[in-house]
């Protein structure tokens, strides 16, 4: 800390008395603000209503080779709507299964198959003893969960501006037990990073000592740009395609961020070997996703430019949120030396970087008053923040209004955990 850091112990001690006035206030206040996940507000979510009428009791029931989209069947998705998930990841559409609503379910399923079936003829992974995997921090909270509950052991790989420390990645996939990574690589969840061109191809290029290796390529927010001039990512299959590594990555996406997050269309692509691998399964899993949705989101999204104008809407609702969060740091927090944050061109969240020791005390002092946060330590593997320096801000559910509440509290308590840390020392 630099200017906090420089005050003697008798103003710290004043300024802390201060904010402690602030804090009383603002909780008295009573108020109840829950920004602890990534949502889209109910005025965001109404931009998608034209959704519900796209398919009418009167309208088209067929898909486009003639198959009756109420009935059971097509388990791998309607054609017209592998073309629209083509057109997104620009992967070709026999690479491609369109599933249900959700992409975290997808990424489950696929873990569970590894761990009772193995992939790519290799022995399951339960069979395998101690298996890990690598997990870029801070990650998504639920990538952790799904690793936890298989009994994965989860190994920490710092992120850097350009995505994972390829150095640490590299020399961790050295040892065979190691099957495995999740990762957000567009606006990544929850420091808002693009992986660079660079890091895309170190990975395409990586030759993990597991045969059995998988990329789960998490690209939640593969459109999601909040400002015209957003990030833009290499696509991973043309990568591997230079190295002989496609087998290695399955990519998963959804609608959840472009429609509904209850009621969105999700999708898995991978190479041959692995979506026979996946058809294989899912043969038996079901016998046909929900196609009704399918085609519903064809007629209304209609094609990648169909989605890209769509999220020009979506991103009209996020860009004020995001740079009224951005700006009360600015306002609060420049020049004191007490926290950093990300100014992400994408995706949903901001990270927020409070001094060691200091984000449970502001998530427990914003909780007090009212405000919820993402729990500290989320973003880590086991929920611990090996720091306990790192907040999520999860901007897109509240108004303005209440947002603008919030971040006062937010800041407040930042403050107010600093000082105390630093009277602490
Ligand atoms: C990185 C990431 N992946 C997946 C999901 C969940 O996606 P779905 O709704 O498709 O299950 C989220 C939701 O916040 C996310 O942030």
């Amino acid at each position: 800390m630099s200017e906090y850091r420089s005050l003697s112990r008798g103003e710290l001690s004043e300024l802390l008395a201060e904010l402690k006035d602030k804090f009383t206030h603002y909780r008295e206040k009573g108020l109840s603000l829950d920004m602890s996940r990534g949502k889209p507000g109910g005025e965001q979510l109404n931009t998608t209503d034209k959704l519900l009428d796209a398919l009418g009791s009167e309208s088209r029931k067929l898909t486009e080779n003639g198959f009756d989209v109420r009935n059971y069947g097509l388990p791998d998705g309607i054609p017209e709507c592998k073309r629209l998930f083509s057109g997104l990841l620009g992967v070709p559409a026999e690479n491609i299964i369109v599933c249900g609503n959700s992409s975290l379910n997808l990424m489950f399923d696929y873990i569970s198959q590894c761990m009772t079936h193995g992939t790519g003829g290799c022995e399951p992974w339960i069979k395998q003893g101690n298996v890990k995997f690598a997990c870029p921090v801070p990650g998504y909270d639920r990538h952790f969960k799904v690793l936890e509950y298989f009994g994965i052991e989860m190994i920490n790989v710092p992120m850097t501006a350009e995505g994972p420390d390829m150095d640490v990645l590299e020399e961790l996939i050295k040892d065979g037990s190691v099957k495995g990574m999740f990762c957000v690589p567009k606006y990544s969840n929850p420091e808002g990073i693009t992986y660079s061109d660079k890091t895309v191809e170190r990975i395409a290029a990586m030759k993990p000592a597991a045969r059995d290796f998988r990329i789960i390529w998490d690209n939640a927010y593969i459109v999601h740009d909040i400002y015209d001039e957003g990030d833009t990512l290499s696509e991973i299959f043309a990568q591997c395609k230079k190295y002989g590594s496609e087998d290695m990555v399955i990519e998963v996406v959804s609608s959840s961020k472009i429609t509904y997050p209850g009621a969105g269309v999700a999708a898995i692509a991978a190479s041959n070997a692995n979506i026979a691998e996946i058809k294989k399964r899912l043969s038996v899993q079901t016998i046909g996703h929900d196609k009704v949705n399918q085609l519903r989101h064809v007629l209304f999204l209609k094609d990648a430019d169909g989605i890209a104008k769509h999220m020009e809407i979506q991103a009209e609702h996020l860009r004020p949120r995001f740079a009224l969060v951005l700006q009360k740091f600015e306002n609060e927090f420049s020049g004191k030396g007490i926290a950093e944050w990300t100014k992400p061109k994408g995706g949903y969240f901001i990270n927020l970087v409070v001094p060691d020791g200091c984000a449970s005390r502001v998530v427990a002092l914003c909780r007090h008053a009212g405000v919820t946060l993402t729990d500290a330590g989320a973003a880590f593997p086991y929920g611990k923040d090996p720091n306990d320096s790192n907040i999520r801000i999860a901007p897109s559910y509240p108004s303005l209004d209440e947002l603008s509440a919030a971040m006062e509290v937010l800041c407040v308590c930042v403050e107010l955990a600093a000082v105390e840390k630093l009277l602490s020392e």
